[in-house]
């Protein structure tokens, strides 16, 4: 029987002034079922709204530029691949060929001036292994 992994707690993300409105987002890796994704955060009507980066559509990333998700008006988040519109506060379809999808949220917590966002159960940090010992006979430093 597999045993299920405890619900890590709120993890930081950024500093609240890094997000500005309707501005570039802050793009991070996550896991999702244990597979690595990226996922993106943006402020939008005040609010720090995070979604997976991946498309409804075809599962591929969509900024058209790095940590570029709205389109030129600031009013959707819009695929770059095939011009898919979602609604920054909700991620649902508005337009295009996502269809009746909506993008995978994460929550946010922002307080103190910094931005968390929420592991899931289904969508967690990435754990990094802990650093490979050194080889026999490898120096720490200059010889
Ligand atoms: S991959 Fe996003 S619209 Fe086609």
């Amino acid at each position: 029987m597999l045993e299920r992994q405890p619900v890590p707690p709120p993890e930081p993300l950024c500093a609240s002034n890094a997000l500005l409105e309707r501005g570039q987002a802050f793009s991070w890796d996550v896991t999702q079922w244990g597979r690595p994704v990226r996922a993106f955060a943006l402020r939008y009507d005040g609010r720090v709204v995070a979604y997976l980066n991946r498309c409804v559509h075809v599962p591929t990333e969509m900024d058209w530029q790095p940590d570029e998700f709205l389109d030129m008006d600031k009013r959707w988040i819009l695929c770059s691949i095939h011009g898919a519109h979602y609604e920054p506060d909700t991620g649902r379809c508005a337009a295009g060929p996502c269809g009746r999808g909506q993008l995978t949220p994460i929550a946010t917590q922002e307080r103190d001036g910094q931005v968390w966002w929420v592991p899931t159960s289904d969508i967690r940090p990435v754990e990094f292994d802990a650093p490979a010992p050194a080889a026999d006979g490898a120096s720490d430093g200059p010889r």
